[in-house]
């Protein structure tokens, strides 16, 4: 079977609208070509990102009606506090309203100027908070991990041999921490082994380096580990999930992922002297330390979202649908990221568009198209997003790969929804001599992605 059956069914529908050929055209060019200006009902099928895009179940949904709005000490709190516990076996931990803050959290108390972060690869809001506090963030991932056709089960390994010669040629001072991301969403969403979990767990544990993991996407990741590492078929998701996280001295997390939730995340720490300082800071920006800039219902949707993930006929269809996902456009000749990750399919639009040089930005052209031939959007990930231009010669600095992500959230779109996006895909490779390269008209200095304007050429 390529596509396997959702494991739930149906009980509240949203609808979604086609808008007319003419709407999407008008909608391209009042939108200056920048898929980021398209209001969301005016998209089709959106795999723009599964973060924060999940549907929730129905017991996530009975959960918010169990809110306790107290400003201090709600009973959801608790029961997230006991969640955290019971899957990460992390005794202390604070709720934030999102990931990024537990990373503004943990790196504004340990990070100084001079301090170095190891990663696989950071997350660019997890690079912005080391740089944001004087820090080097550096991605230390396995060379497989940036070789878009290599096959390697777990492409979001972190190089061992690197990471202890960083350890041993820098001051002790100067490294305040290390982490991995799991999986590793900069670099495809590729897992990481246990294995490997291990060797950086030991490698800080000699050098005397805290050692936290990025959790977002954690039972998608055991799931792999399930599925691909030898010697762990046999044992439940939950049990991988608790000897990686053994392994760790915290967490930072953002349940937009694999909390299966809308809002929410959390900093989890053995350290509770840094959760008691960390708890000071926070009520400054982020609120009380029993709700974390949460209503108590996201808390409780958090808490069951946590425990629901790692449910092993989920896992299996959820990281299935996205193999399937992408066979199905390997078969029908698209070129994409192999093997695909976790969460999205990247296709690789270099291959896909040869005609169109890198400098007019073949991989925004191709979000273009997908979204005028079908309503689809998804994002570019390429020389709009990590180009820029010299400032001293004006010239284009371009990236190295330039891909789309379709991200697929979490029980949102059924298999026929997927195979609706191949089909688009398909016409868009039959026309594919007739798309045409962009020039980027109005930019801004920064993050240029979420606002340039476009011109066709
Ligand atoms: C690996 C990783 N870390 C951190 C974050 C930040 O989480 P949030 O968007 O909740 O702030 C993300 C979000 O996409 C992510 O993918």
């Amino acid at each position: 079977m390529n596509f396997m059956p959702e494991p739930w069914r149906v009980k509240v529908v949203e609808q979604i609208r086609l808008p007319s050929l003419e709407q999407r055209e008008r909608l391209l060019a009042e939108a200056g070509y920048n898929l980021f200006r398209i209001p969301s009902e005016a998209v089709f099928i959106d795999l723009f990102t599964d973060s924060g895009t999940s549907a929730m179940s129905d017991a996530q949904w009975a959960g918010m009606m169990r809110g306790d709005e107290a400003y201090a000490g709600s009973r959801n709190f608790f029961h997230l506090e006991a969640t955290v516990r019971e899957v990460f076996g992390f005794p202390h931990m604070v709720p934030v309203h999102q990931g990024r803050v537990a990373e503004n959290l943990l790196f504004s108390h340990l990070v100084r100027p001079g301090s170095i972060v190891a990663n696989n690869s950071h997350f660019d809001t997890t690079r912005a908070n080391v740089e944001a506090n004087g820090g080097e963030a550096l991605d230390l991932v396995v060379a497989d991990g940036r070789d878009p056709e290599s096959e390697h089960p777990f492409k979001g390994n972190v190089d061992l041999r690197r990471l202890r010669e960083l350890f041993a040629s820098t001051p002790r001072e100067r490294l305040p921490l290390a982490m991995l991301t799991l999986t590793n969403n900069s670099g495809g969403g590729q897992p990481v082994s246990l294995a490997n979990v291990r060797g950086a767990s030991e490698l800080c544990r000699e050098f005397g380096v805290p050692f936290y993991l990025d959790a977002c996407r954690f039972a998608e990741n055991a799931w792999f580990i399930k599925e691909r590492e030898e010697g762990q078929g046999h044992r439940s998701v939950a049990e991988i999930v608790r000897e990686v996280f053994s392994l760790a001295d915290g967490c930072t997390m953002s349940a937009k992922k694999d909390g299966l939730a809308n809002i929410g995340g959390f900093l989890a720490s053995r350290d509770r002297e840094l959760i008691e300082a960390i708890k000071q800071r926070m009520v400054v920006i982020e609120g009380f330390p029993t709700y974390g800039g949460l209503a108590g219902r996201d808390l409780e949707a958090v808490s069951r979202g946590l425990r629901e993930v790692l449910d092993e006929e989920y896992l299996r269809y959820r990281v299935g649908q996205v193999a399937a996902f992408g066979r199905a456009l390997t078969g029908a000749g698209i070129p994409i990221v192999r093997p695909t990750g976790g969460h999205a399919v990247y296709i690789d639009a270099k291959r896909f568009l040869p005609d169109i040089p890198q400098r007019r930005f073949p991989a925004q052209s191709l979000v273009v198209a997908l979204y005028r031939a079908g309503a689809v959007r998804g994002v570019e990930i390429g020389s709009v997003m990590f180009g820029h231009e010299d400032p001293e010669t004006g010239d284009p600095v371009l990236a190295a790969m330039e891909l789309v992500r379709l991200a697929v959230p979490r029980r949102v779109y059924t298999n026929s929804h997927l195979k609706y996006v191949v089909e688009v895909l398909e016409q868009v490779r039959d026309h594919r001599d007739r798309l045409r390269g962009l020039e980027i008209i109005e930019q801004p200095k920064v993050l240029r992605h979420f606002s340039a304007r476009f011109r066709e050429v």
